[in-house]
């Protein structure tokens, strides 16, 4: 049912913790199960240079979270707000179609923390119109009201 990739990760999860200094956290939770994420980032030069993630989760979300965190370190933010859940997915060699819904909370995790990051860049600058990622900031906008 699982491929070997998702064994790996799930049975040793990459970057799980939570980073104390963090320039970016979100916590999400997932409609279909009531599962819940929290990610923390560490940001630099508008680069990803620290990622660590809780999951409350099943073995899916384990795995997919364990996979995006690897993926979106060293990556600019808007490459990071880029990754979807199915390219996690893709890069763990799939995920069978009942638990692609458990990717999701890695997706959402990673723009709900990068969110926050650019709130708090913004709050700092005192301009909470002007982001350093613009188009794409409407679109995390969006998925929160979706
Ligand atoms: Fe909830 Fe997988 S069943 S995230």
């Amino acid at each position: 049912m699982y491929s070997e990739k998702v064994m790996d990760h799930f049975m040793n999860p990459r970057n799980v913790g939570e980073i104390e200094d963090a320039d970016g956290v979100g916590q999400v939770g997932n409609p279909k199960c009531g599962d819940i994420m929290k990610m923390s980032l560490k940001i630099e030069n508008n680069i990803i240079v620290d990622a660590k993630f809780k999951t409350f989760g099943c073995g899916a979300a384990v795995a997919t979270s364990s996979m995006a965190t690897e993926l979106i370190k060293g990556k600019t933010i808007e490459e990071a707000l880029a990754i979807t859940n199915k390219a996690v997915a893709d890069a763990l060699d799939g995920l069978p179609p009942v638990k692609m819904h458990c990717s999701n909370l890695a997706e959402e995790a990673i723009k709900a923390a990068l969110e926050d990051y650019m709130r708090k860049k913004n709050g700092e600058t005192g301009d909470n119109k002007t982001t350093s990622c613009g188009r794409r900031c409407e679109d995390i906008e969006h998925l929160h009201k979706d």
